[in-house]
Formats: structure tokens, C-alpha cells, sequence
């Protein structure tokens, strides 16, 4: 395997415009989207955060232009968000009433941690799984209780259940989950929220919705304009590229949507509401960047059972697989040849999660991964 005759080859591929704003610098580790992008230690393939590695589409890109124009005043009544949140409630069936809009989810996230500091009661969530809302809620001392998956890797329901008492405001359950990238089968979780949300706020994550192609799958968020107790948030950052952007969506009941516009403290801005009208309307790019995702995975899948290593098939744009050697390890030798790769993930420390790139960048990794860890 010679990775240096593969990147030569690689940077043929590239456009010479391409290839001159490499040279001259331009290309940096944010740049994957620039055909003709070449890893290296410096300027490295960033396969660590779940990005979308060929940024937001070209609607979206014209629809920013467009609205630089207005960019320098605030919003009013009758800005893009009431005409975002209709277009969205018709693609989910909910009403507009049940939708917010945040810089990311991220922010939603924090939100809710926030109004359990406040008002009182602790979180009820997995591990391992996202961290947004429990870092931030530990950092205002609001008691966390972690439940560990089940032996499938998957959220336990049946055990989250059983740990519930009275003191518990708030359920945090990631569908599909990260860094695991299992999900919950969908009748038993919706049970599950009908249950509990009679008991407290359940609040379903599904920042990785749209990659799911899995029919045990659901979406909760019908469940939100029928079940007062019961929010759910979605994400551009993932299929739609809005990660620097910046747009989070909430869905829940109106006293739900109330209560987080009240407490939230940023606010979606003007460009990713007008980008974000053009993006959820471009439902072939959202189809391009599925299919690649979907040729990423089998070209990790193929490597991986050509070499029989242990990894869950996913139902989102990263992978989680077992080295057996200790992450921060694995993290340095791929970072030798500019890869980086996700973070350690307690308690699976000889694990490693790799988001998708380009089937390219995924060919490279393959190359890598032969080099530093197949016998
Ligand atoms: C499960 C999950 N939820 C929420 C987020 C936050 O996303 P953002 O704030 O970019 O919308 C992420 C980001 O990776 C995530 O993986």
C-alpha cells in the first residue's frame, strides 16, 4: 500500500484552481469541501465531529447571498423564522406553534439543562451518549443519573425505566445515539415516551434523523404536538452542512415551545434561516449526501470485515469500532498521516469513532488503517 503514490494521485484528481489555492495556502483542515484537498498533519481530513464533508449546498449558498442584503437588520414579524417553521411543519405534520428555532441544537440542548438548574429536579439519560445537555447541566449541579446501554450497544429502555424516581425532570435520550450510532426500536420507544412524559419532560435528540434507513426507526416528533410532555431537536449541521451556520430546531407542545423561547439566550441569525429555506427544499442535495454517506460506510464496512474487526453497523455518518489499543493511541498514529478521528468515549477507550467523509477520504482511511493497524 503507498499512501504517498495515493495522495499524488488524489491531487491529479483536483481542479488546478483547486490545486493553486492549495498551494497558496488557502486549504486548511476546514476545507475538505475544495476538490483537490490533500491531508496531511497540518491541513488533516477532519473525520472527528460528524461534519458534512461537502458543505452546504449550492441553494443554499445562493440563498445567503441573497439575504446579505438584509443581513444588517433585526428580524421582525415578519422575517424568515414563521416562514421556515411553516415549510417544516409540513414536512413533519405538526403545526407551526410546535416549533423554535436556536443557533444549532446545541443550544436547545443547553436550554433545557438550564431549566432544570432553575426550576429544580435531576436528568435521567444514557451512557454513553451525547454530553451538550448533561455537561452543562453537571456545571450548574444538577444531579445526572447515566444508565449504561444494554449489551447490543442500544439504549436501555426497560432499565432507564426502572431508575426512574420522583426527583427526575427530564429524560435525554439521543435516537440514533452518539458515539454509538444504535437506535431505539421504534414501537417500544414510543410507548416509552407516552409513559414517562405522563411523569416528566422526555426529550428526544435526533441530530442524525435524516441518515437513518433503518424501519425499526421512528421519528418522535408527531408524539410533540399530541403529548404535552414530550420535545424533540433536530439539527442542520448534518445532512443540510449548517455545522458553522448555525440552526437548531425544537418541536414540543406550546407550553414546551414557550418555556424554551423564554429562557433561550442567542437566537437563530438571518443567513442560516435564509439558507435553511433553500436547503430542507433541496431534497436531491440531501439525497446526494445520503448516497455518499452510504458509499462511505461500505468502503469502512469492507475494510473492516476484510480485516474482522468488531464495529457497529451505523445508522448515521460515523462508526464506531473496537482497536483494542487505547483511543488516544489510535487517535496519534492517524493523526501521523492527517486523520483525525473522535475523541475517547468512556467506558469503550479501546473503541474508536470515525465520521464519514468523501468516499475518497474514506479510501485514504482504509489505506491508513491497513498501514498502522492490520497485521
Ligand atoms: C447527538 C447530537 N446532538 C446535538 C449536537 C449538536 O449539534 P449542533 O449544535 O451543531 O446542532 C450534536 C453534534 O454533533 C450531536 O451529535
Amino acid at each position: 500500500m503507498n499512501i504517498e503514490l495515493s495522495r499524488r494521485e488524489w491531487m491529479k484528481g483536483g481542479s488546478a484552481f483547486a490545486l493553486a489555492a492549495l498551494l497558496s495556502g488557502e486549504a486548511s483542515a476546514q476545507d475538505m469541501t475544495v476538490p483537490g484537498f490533500v491531508p496531511s498533519p497540518e491541513t488533516p481530513l477532519r473525520l472527528s465531529s460528524n461534519e458534512n464533508p461537502y458543505g452546504i449546498s449550492r441553494a443554499a449558498k445562493n440563498a445567503i447571498i441573497e439575504a446579505l442584503e438584509t443581513s444588517h437588520l433585526y428580524s421582525s414579524r415578519r422575517d424568515r423564522r414563521p416562514i421556515l417553521a411553516e415549510l417544516l411543519a409540513k414536512i413533519e405534520g405538526v403545526d407551526p406553534s410546535n416549533i423554535t428555532f436556536s443557533g444549532g441544537s446545541g443550544e436547545i440542548l443547553k436550554t433545557l439543562g438550564l431549566i432544570t438548574a432553575v426550576e429544580g429536579g435531576a436528568v435521567l439519560t444514557a451512557d454513553p451518549t451525547y454530553h451538550g445537555l448533561t455537561r452543562y447541566a453537571i456545571n450548574r449541579n444538577v444531579p445526572i443519573k447515566h444508565i449504561p446501554v444494554d449489551a447490543s450497544m442500544t439504549i436501555d429502555l426497560d432499565a432507564m425505566k426502572e431508575a426512574y424516581t420522583d426527583d427526575i425532570s427530564i429524560i435525554y435520550l439521543v435516537n440514533p445515539n452518539n458515539p454509538l450510532p444504535t437506535i431505539m426500536e421504534k414501537n417500544k420507544l414510543r410507548d416509552f415516551c407516552i409513559e414517562m412524559s405522563e411523569k416528566c419532560l422526555v426529550f428526544i435528540d435526533e441530530a442524525y434523523h435524516e441518515f437513518v434507513e433503518n424501519t425499526d426507526y421512528a421519528t418522535m416528533v408527531p408524539l410533540t404536538a399530541i403529548h404535552e410532555n414530550i420535545v424533540v431537536a433536530r439539527t442542520a449541521s448534518k445532512i443540510h452542512g449548517f455545522a458553522g451556520l448555525r440552526l437548531g430546531i425544537g418541536y414540543g407542545s406550546e407550553k414546551w415551545i414557550e418555556k424554551i423561547n423564554e429562557y433561550i439566550t442567542g437566537s437563530s441569525n438571518s443567513l442560516a434561516l435564509a439558507a435553511a429555506l433553500a436547503s430542507y427544499e433541496d431534497t436531491e442535495t440531501q439525497e446526494f449526501v445520503l448516497q455518499k454517506n452510504r458509499e462511505s460506510k461500505k468502503i469502512v464496512y469492507d475494510l473492516f470485515d476484510k480485516h474482522q474487526v468488531n464495529y457497529l453497523r451505523s445508522n448515521t455518518n460515523f462508526i464506531f469500532f473496537e482497536t483494542g489499543i487505547d483511543v488516544n493511541e489510535v487517535r496519534k498514529r492517524f493523526q501521523k498521516h492527517g486523520i483525525l478521528v473522535g475523541r475517547p468515549f468512556p467506558p469503550y477507550t479501546t473503541w474508536c469513532r470515525v465520521s464519514m467523509g468523501k468516499p475518497e477520504d474514506m479510501v485514504y482511511f482504509a489505506e491508513v488503517y491497513e498501514r498502522e493497524f492490520a497485521s
